[in-house]
């Protein structure tokens, strides 16, 4: 080791709370919200890490520049990437910090209880502290019905089918130690919004954990990324954790967009024959290419949204699909047929059929449409 190498620290600067802060287009936000750390966090060794999807608005650049002049900020800029919950899980394995919170950028979480939190997580044998809007203490603030509703039947949802006892499992406001976080972080779903969820149900031992209310505050710049494909990332998630032990979370999902291209088929069908007044063949042939690129538009949209396809590629892609899923499709009838003609019951033949198409779709349109991104 080089003699300049600096080895010895004073321990009583050593880190201790790190705050992983995920942002996309936040850049309006950063300053108040380090300004408002720096205050409330005065005296302990903290830092805040800002974990950045390569923003458009710059976000990242923001946070360079910040950081340059105050150690305690610091940057993860993630290219091709998109994704609450693993940002999240990549601030917090950038870290040396023992503690580490997570919290929004746009001021809706009370970073006022942030030491509060930390001194609950001090306590001997306690692994996690919820910031929980559904107690005494806390509300949601200023959320018109719908959404109250919508994260009212969310949280009951989790709670029965995860097993969960948080009162606010969908809180994006927590500190936890590493150890807790590091004995759960290999089992993740790391999938949508709801890491806390994802952290509480794949921990494989119980976490002791406290809970401090806080008010949901209003976003102070910027708009929400909420929108319904975090309902379908929740809705996944949550088969994920109790189906997929079993099954690959994509193939649930492309077997979900299946079930509704099924749907969609029929529909056209339907109206094709009875409003359309086609023929039969002609409605049916109709009704599939519909389905297809149906089908097509929501696994970009929902089940390869990371791998999402645009522009010319989005036509090549579709070229790609409809001819893996016609392959699919004499696979189906095959199977089915073969069954069938051994004697088989229709029902199972059927649905034998049905399976082999989509598994060999699944598998087809992976390689295909939407191969792996990452090299190594
Ligand atoms: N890096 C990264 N990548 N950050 C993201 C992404 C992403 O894809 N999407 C959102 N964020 C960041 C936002 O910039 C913000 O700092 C934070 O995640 C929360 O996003 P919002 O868009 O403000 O979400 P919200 O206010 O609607 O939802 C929040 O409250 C919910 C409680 O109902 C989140 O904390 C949810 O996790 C929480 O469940
Ligand atoms: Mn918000």
């Amino acid at each position: 080791m080089s003699p300049s190498s600096p080895t010895a620290v004073d321990a009583s600067q050593a880190l201790e709370l790190a705050v992983v802060v995920p942002t996309f287009n936040e850049r309006a936000n950063v300053d108040e919200l380090v300004r408002r750390l720096s205050e409330v966090l005065q005296g302990l060794a903290w830092e805040v890490i800002f974990v950045d999807d390569d923003s458009p608005d710059g976000t990242a650049d923001h946070v360079r520049e910040l950081a340059r002049v105050n150690p305690r900020v610091r940057v993860v800029h993630r290219i091709q990437r998109r994704g609450l919950s693993s940002a999240c899980i990549e601030g917090m394995m950038s870290t040396a910090a023992p503690f580490l919170a997570v919290m929004d950028a746009d001021l809706q979480h009370d970073e006022r209880i942030l030491p509060q939190m930390l001194q609950a997580l001090r306590e001997p044998g306690c692994d996690l502290v919820v910031g929980t809007r559904y107690m005494e203490g806390g509300g949601v603030g200023e959320w018109d019905e719908s959404r109250q509703f919508t994260s009212r039947f969310a949280t009951a949802l989790s709670q029965r089918l995860l097993k969960v006892s948080l009162r606010d499992p969908m809180s994006g406001f927590f500190m936890i130690r590493r150890d807790a976080f590091h004995g759960a972080v290999h089992h993740l779903s790391s999938m949508g919004f709801k890491i806390l969820l994802d952290i509480v149900a794949s921990s494989p031992r119980k976490l002791n954990f406290t809970e401090v209310p806080y008010t949901f505050g209003l976003r102070h710049a910027g708009e929400s990324k909420l929108d319904a494909r975090v309902a379908w990332d929740y809705l996944l998630m949550l088969a994920d954790k109790t189906l997929g032990r079993y099954i690959p979370t994509s193939l649930i999902s492309f077997g979900a967009v299946g079930g509704l291209g099924v749907l969609v088929h029929l529909m056209v069908l339907f109206l094709a024959l009875n409003v359309g007044g086609r023929e039969f063949a002609q409605a049916q042939t109709l009704a599939v290419l519909v389905a297809m690129v149906f089908n097509f538009f929501l696994n970009n949209v929902l089940t390869y949204r990371d791998k999402q396809l645009k522009g010319w590629q989005w036509w090549w892609g579709l070229a790609k699909f409809m001819a893996a899923c016609a392959l699919g499709a004499v696979a189906n009838v095959g199977v089915a047929s073969w069954m069938h003609g051994g004697g088989e019951y229709w029902l199972w033949s059927g649905l034998a059929g049905i399976l082999v198409g989509l598994m060999w779709n699944y598998g087809a349109t992976a390689i295909l449409v939407w191969p792996q991104r990452r090299k190594a």
